[in-house]
């Protein structure tokens, strides 16, 4: 039961911890004003992301299969509509929408690696570091081959199956890639301006939190936990019969938030101390990061490896981003190797017209996190809150009754749906939060 709690851990941490973290937190940060966003977003982790996921990974043990059969069983076995399976069904769509960007910013990354390995940023300006990131999106071809390795990537890692086992990487890599970040952090703290940096992440102006922030932070707590679209679902599979659900996933989401924190902390010092803007969108660490790789010693070598941990992480994110999917149509016949390059394929056009256009790129991020994730998340929460028989839900959750239990299930039954109706509801401009 150890082995098997472990084998959960590393691959729900490997799911969770990705480009979310360091490319997304610290950019929508970064356009959404700060410290107010920060504190939105950690309210949306802590009140709707937090209760989501134990019911997530609650769904997917007791299910023990992909989402949308899970959901489809358990709805039938409590006297519900099958229906539900629709849900799960969603989010392998969602999953797939996702990938088709998020490989392409792996892309960027695995460009990060080739540039750092081959001091193409060495000693150079900050001006030139911009210049850099510039040429890359202005390079069709560069992007369209890395984010086709990405894509292969993660094709191959599914379809021989080891997606369990590259969960193990996890143990590796999640020590370094902190190490990394407070290394980073340390070198923003003494050579950028870390009080800037500082009072920007967590200083809290509320007037600037509009609708459109408080539904992008809602958003960004169902991305950055993989929620809302089956990948930890399917992941609760590997979770033991009895063990307790909530202290593991609190422990996910706490770690999860940190390394964000950790990155958010790394960059805007680099950027009040290089006079670059903080709102300046997905490109925001490809340029604070090589600013310091450029000149603290060894920083080519860093450079690399920080680029080569960033893609592995993002690699064990994309992997639970079409698992899903795979297992679905490997439990209808289909060879899984087959459904894997068919997803594979699918993603990898999307990706294409998110090169070729960047309204693609953008519509896919905003349609995935601010709508389709926290809808899933929605639907997941009624469902685990008010379908499921109570004495079903208790025990599968294995929280045994105490205080962490009721709590969870009174923020799963009200304050998560409908705190994710209200901030629906507060973007369309229906409701004053
Ligand atoms: N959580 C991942 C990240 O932060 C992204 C992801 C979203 C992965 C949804 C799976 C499902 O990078
Ligand atoms: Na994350």
């Amino acid at each position: 039961m150890w082995k098997s709690r472990w084998t959960f851990i590393f691959a729900a941490t490997g799911s969770a911890v990705g480009l979310g973290n360091i490319w997304k937190f610290p950019y929508i940060t970064g356009e959404y004003g700060g410290g107010a966003f920060v504190i939105a977003y950690l309210a949306c982790i802590l009140l709707i992301g937090i209760p989501v996921m134990i019911a997530e990974v609650m769904s997917g043990r007791a299910g023990r299969s992909d989402p949308a059969t899970a959901m489809r069983n358990l709805a039938t076995e409590a006297g519900a509509t099958p229906w539900w399976g629709i849900i799960g069904g969603m989010g392998m769509i969602a999953g797939l929408m996702i990938m088709m960007f998020y490989s392409v910013v792996a892309g960027w990354a695995l460009d990060y690696v080739a540039q750092s390995l081959t001091g193409n940023y060495h000693k150079a300006s900050a001006g030139d570091i911009e210049a850099n990131f510039a040429n890359l999106l202005d390079s069709r071809p560069g992007q369209l081959g890395w984010h086709t390795v990405f894509t292969l990537l993660t094709a191959g890692v599914v379809a021989a199956g080891v997606t369990k086992g590259i969960g193990k990487a996890v143990d590796i890599l999640m020590p370094m890639l902190f190490a990394f970040l407070l290394l980073l952090v340390g070198y923003s703290a003494v050579y950028g301006d870390f009080a800037a940096g500082l009072h920007f992440m967590f200083d809290t102006d509320f007037s600037r939190l509009n609708g459109e922030a408080i539904l992008v932070a809602m958003g960004h707590a169902f991305f950055t936990l993989s929620l809302g679209m089956g990948a930890i679902m399917a992941y609760g599979a590997y979770f033991p019969g009895n063990a307790s659900i909530g202290k593991t996933v609190i422990t996910i989401a706490a770690l999860d938030t940190i390394i964000a924190l950790l990155a958010g902390m790394a960059m805007f010092p680099l950027v009040f101390a290089n006079d670059l803007t903080p709102g300046q969108g997905p490109g925001l660490m490809f340029v604070t990061l090589p600013i310091a790789f450029s000149n603290m010693s060894g920083g080519l070598f860093f450079g690399t490896l920080f680029f080569t941990l960033v893609s592995i992480a993002a690699l064990s994110s994309s992997i639970s981003l079409i698992e899903p999917g795979v297992a679905w149509l490997e439990k209808r016949g289909i060879k899984r190797v087959v459904s894997t390059l068919g997803l594979a394929f699918v993603a990898w056009l999307g990706g294409v017209a998110s090169i070729v256009d960047g309204d693609v790129f953008n519509a896919l991020d905003y349609i995935t996190a601010n709508i389709l994730l926290p809808l899933g998340g929605l639907f997941i929460a009624i469902f685990v809150g008010w379908v499921l028989p109570d004495k079903r839900v208790l025990t599968e959750s294995g929280m045994a009754g105490g205080q962490l239990y009721r709590m969870w299930r009174v923020v799963l039954r009200y304050v998560a749906p409908l705190g994710i109706i209200a901030v629906f509801l507060n973007s369309l401009g229906l409701l004053e939060l």
